[in-house]
């Protein structure tokens, strides 16, 4: 039997990764989740650490994840991936300066210290924020429809920087190791129990604009992970990580036509595709969603 491969996670307790790291157990992982606060699920290690902290990190990626790896005698084993979720996760929850200082510096040092253990797969979280609608001063036109990876990003708040920020992060050092390294741009996270809230954004579709109706089922972000880590050689890699249509009832023409007249259009568009594409994830990855809206809303 081959070993379970190792993942360590950071930020498994948070609204993300608290499916994310189920559906990694589920799939036959050993996760060690690094996380200011434990996550109590069945089969999951967790060691409480601060991404601020370089030092933590340098000991997070060569610790054991649990008493029964002591067993061997062997010392302790490396991880085969880090996956990067832990951040604040949005602006307005502390200051600024904050949310750009801990989301940065902790990227920094999780991708540094994983880099210096000699792990060669690192999956970071970015955010739809990077297109710079969601947290704009005012309401902010893209650039041009669908929202893909080749974007120039260029967001006005903290948050959003910091994620920009990240992604610079990743790519220096990708070049710099020949890792594989690849950012998420994690739409809009729905957890299963929120799709009650989707009537409610059929009524108001203005109030998903600056989001661009995006949205992710967070197992669907489970799939999309563990992809990641399977597929290999990539080197530094940007992935939109969204779910095939909207998070809304009307017609993508219609939602272009009513909230983002004017915005060019680069290609032709499902009757309900997604404006936050996914296209490179089922084209590079092989994503296929499990967690349509539709299954769960009447
Ligand atoms: N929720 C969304 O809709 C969404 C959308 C796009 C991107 N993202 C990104 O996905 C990731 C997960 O988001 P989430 O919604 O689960 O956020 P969350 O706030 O629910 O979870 C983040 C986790 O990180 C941990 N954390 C924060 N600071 C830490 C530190 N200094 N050291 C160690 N752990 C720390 C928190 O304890 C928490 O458990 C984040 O990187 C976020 O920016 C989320």
């Amino acid at each position: 039997m081959t070993e379970a491969k190792r993942i360590l996670f950071t930020g498994g307790s948070g609204k993300a990764g608290k499916h994310v790291v189920p559906w990694l157990i589920d799939r036959g992982y050993r996760v060690l989740n690094v996380d200011l606060k434990p996550l109590d699920h069945p089969g999951v290690d967790n060691l409480v650490a601060d991404i601020t902290d370089a030092g933590q990190m340098f000991n997070a990626m060569s610790a054991y994840a649990g008493f029964d790896e002591m067993e061997p005698g062997t010392g302790v084993p490396t991880f085969d991936a880090v996956v990067h979720f832990a951040a604040i996760p949005r602006i307005l929850l502390t200051s600024d300066v904050e949310t750009f200082r801990i989301n940065t510096m902790g990227t920094y040092n999780v991708v540094d210290a994983a880099l210096k253990f000699g792990i060669r797969k690192v999956i970071v979280a970015s955010s739809e924020t990077t297109y710079g609608i969601c947290f704009s001063d005012g309401q902010t036109d893209p650039h041009s429809l669908p929202l893909e990876e080749d974007y120039d990003v260029d967001p006005m708040d903290s948050y959003a920087m910091s994620k920009v920020c990240n992604e610079v992060t990743a790519r220096s050092f990708q070049r710099r190791t020949g890792a594989d390294i690849y950012a998420l741009r994690i739409g809009n996270v729905i957890e299963p129990h929120e799709y009650e809230r989707f009537p409610g954004f059929f009524e108001t579709p203005e109030t998903r604009r600056r989001n661009a109706w995006s949205y992710i089922d967070a197992r669907d972000l489970g799939q999309i992970v563990d992809l990641c880590i399977q597929k290999d050689g990539l080197g530094y890699q940007v992935f939109n990580a969204g779910n095939d249509d909207c998070s809304s009832n009307l017609p993508t023409r219609e939602l272009i036509d009513r909230f983002f007249p004017g915005v060019p259009v680069t290609r032709d568009l499902g009757e309900y595709e997604a404006l936050f594409s996914n296209r490179k994830i089922r084209e590079v990855l092989g994503f296929s969603e499990n967690h349509n809206w539709r299954k769960y809303v009447k």
